[in-house]
């Protein structure tokens, strides 16, 4: 049987990107999921920490995305949906694995590399703002293995930024089974479930990826956009001057990410979308796209507008996910434990 794991900040309201990269397949995976495959999703409180939060609106997007999570569908019957915070054994394990892993691993993090350079003066490279910067920021991958291996999972549904850190992830999974042999590995090595939309990009700056810090909300369509604020950010979206759609990532990567976005939300194969727009124009694809996001998200919308508000079977939700996640995590927390010696 499959140990499927993901998680999600609670950094605010997720985009298309966290959506159809990620969310939208861990709902595909509870549909397709045999009875005795285990399905799991946490909110990762402990992650938001590594950047500056305010708690009031920390302790909202947590509750919210408690709500989009059941708003997209996700049955707590049948799949664990915890907060991660709410269960003390991710830390416990973190903490076990971070004596197992490697500095330099760590350092060579993209993420990592990412903030390095933010903080680094902009007059004298070799200046680093260590205010930027805390041990969290550094360790926030080997949390995030914790997260997975406290369950034994042996698949991890992502978007493509997050391959590095689930490959850090078997290598700690690895070097534990190495280093505390026993008659059978402890744990499983956590395969990459990756979708055709494994990265949406910016709808202003195709260059990067849709992200929920960009300083331009036009960049981003949220889940609970309305009809309106959907077609606006579509017809804003950045393409280019040639004529006619074609499907090319690389030269063309404005249009290629609508019809990437066209073709997740049709579930159907990118290539065979854009082969219907020869000879259309951008103007035409952009209405499809609109059309198609609006109905995607009409209805987790509405049902996260009616979900939010009810915050007693929201808390109800949250807690028994969390007494479920800890009794799963007990038992692979047991025999850590008995492999170390902590017993
Ligand atoms: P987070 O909250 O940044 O993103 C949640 C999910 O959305 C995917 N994603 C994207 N996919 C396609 N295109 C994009 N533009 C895009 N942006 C985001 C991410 O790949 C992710 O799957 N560290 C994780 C949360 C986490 C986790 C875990 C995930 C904590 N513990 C254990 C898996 C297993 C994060 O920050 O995701």
């Amino acid at each position: 049987p499959r140990v499927v794991f993901s998680g999600v900040q609670p950094t605010g309201i997720p985009h298309l990107g966290n959506f159809l990269g990620a969310l939208l397949n861990w709902v595909k995976l509870q549909q397709d999921a045999k009875p005795d495959d285990q399905l799991i999703f946490s909110i990762a409180g402990w992650h938001a920490l590594t950047l500056p939060q305010d708690p009031k609106a920390l302790s909202a997007a947590r509750r919210e995305m408690m709500a989009v999570l059941l708003a997209i569908g996700l049955d707590p019957e049948r799949s664990v949906i915890f907060h991660q915070d709410e269960n003390p054994h991710h830390t416990d394990l973190a903490w076990v694995l971070s004596c197992i892993t490697p500095m330099g691993k760590l350092r060579r993090m993209t993420t990592w590399k990412s903030r390095l350079a933010t903080s680094r003066n902009a007059r004298d490279e070799s200046e680093v703002d260590e205010s930027l910067l805390n041990a969290g920021l550094f360790t926030y991958p080997v949390l995030q293995a914790a997260d997975i291996l406290a369950y034994k999972a042996t698949h991890v549904p992502v978007g493509e930024d997050q391959q590095q850190h689930l490959e850090l992830c078997r290598d700690l999974a690895d070097s534990f089974n190495r280093s505390y042999k026993s008659k059978r590995p402890l744990f499983p090595l956590p395969q990459h479930v990756i979708t055709p939309s494994r990265r949406i990009l910016s709808l202003k700056d195709p260059s990067s990826k849709m992200s929920k810090s960009a300083p331009d909300v036009n960049s981003r369509i949220l889940l609970t956009d309305d009809a309106a604020q959907i077609k606006a950010k579509i017809r804003g979206a950045v393409t280019d001057t040639t004529v006619g759609v074609t499907y090319d990532p690389v030269n063309r990567p404005g249009a290629a990410n609508l019809l990437t976005i066209l073709a997740a939300c049709m579930d159907e194969d990118v290539t065979e979308v854009a082969k219907r727009y020869h000879g259309k124009g951008h103007g035409h694809l952009k209405k499809d796209v609109t059309e198609a996001v609006q109905e995607l998200l009409k209805k987790p919308r509405a049902e996260f507008e009616r979900l939010k508000g009810e915050t007693d079977y929201l808390s109800h939700v949250s807690s028994s996910g969390a007494a479920k996640a800890r009794e799963l995590s007990e038992t692979t927390m047991r025999e850590v434990r008995e492999r170390l010696g902590l017993i």
